[in-house]
């Protein structure tokens, strides 16, 4: 970049199929896509469009077959099982659908898990802070399931940010919320794309969810097809979508 500044994430050349033979799905074929520091960008697609596998070959739970992956200038398409998970740890933040909490930890422990996991002793100061940043400092010690949906929600984006990633991953996020909670969680994203600076790629397929990033790329047929700036404007972001998806 410009100023010397590594991109947060860039990808070329991203190629992804499934099965062999007759059965082979080529769900990924040369993808590219740069974001910058503090970028906020959506993926939208139709069902089977490879939005998931997009976002697990980025955090690098699933190998490619072809093509580099860099994030923060370091380029984990070569990495062995081993160091891709200590990075992944350290520098990708993930936020699944389901939340993937640990169900006998309190939302404090599940906050705190990834520093754990990678043999560092969290200093509370920081775990109080993000605690008390996302509303949980009256649930810290509550179990995933005495939590609703909406506070499940803000343990895993809070646990996401603990290590100050170099980007988060975020797959359907709101997929399990009602609306309320789901346009309350994509201003909590917003928020701290705005307030912290931090890099977000979220897939989605609901324009209202997409429209709090900044920017969409819109996959069909294994590729980007689009990419446009949202305005915020989940009308623009449909509209636009429902455009080039058009068979
Ligand atoms: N492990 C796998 N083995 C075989 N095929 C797979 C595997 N994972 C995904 N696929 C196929 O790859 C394609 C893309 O799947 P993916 O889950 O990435 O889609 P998606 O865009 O996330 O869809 P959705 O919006 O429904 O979540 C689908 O056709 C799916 O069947
Ligand atoms: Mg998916």
């Amino acid at each position: 970049m410009a100023d010397g500044q590594e991109a947060a994430l860039q990808v070329k050349g991203l190629s992804k199929s499934f099965g062999d033979g007759a059965n082979r799905v080529q769900v990924l074929s040369e993808v590219d896509l740069t974001l910058a520091r503090g970028a906020f960008d959506a993926v939208m697609g139709p069902s089977g469009s490879g939005k998931s596998t997009l976002l697990h070959l980025l955090a690098g739970l699933v190998a490619a077959d072809d093509g580099d992956i860099r994030v923060g200038g370091v380029s984990i398409s070569t990495m062995n099982d081993h160091d891709v998970t200590c990075f992944r740890r350290r520098r990708i933040g993930l936020v699944f659908q389901d939340f993937n909490l640990i169900p006998t930890l309190t939302a404090e422990e599940n906050i705190a898990l990834p520093l754990l996991l990678d043999r560092q002793r969290p200093d509370a100061a920081h775990i109080d802070a993000l605690l008390a940043r996302f509303g949980l400092t009256q649930r810290r010690s509550h179990i995933p399931s005495k939590l609703s949906g909406g506070e499940r929600q803000r343990v895993a984006i809070a646990r996401a940010l603990v290590m100050k990633p170099d980007i988060v991953l975020a797959d359907e996020p709101t997929g399990n919320l009602d609306s309320p909670a789901g346009r309350a969680f994509c201003e909590l994203l917003r928020e701290m794309n705005d307030e912290v600076g931090c890099t977000i790629l979220m897939v989605s397929h609901d324009p209202v969810v997409a429209a709090a990033a900044k920017r969409v790329h819109l996959l069909k047929d294994g590729r980007f097809v689009d990419t446009f700036e949202t305005g915020h404007d989940a009308a623009r972001v449909s509209d636009r979508y429902l455009e080039t998806m058009r068979p």
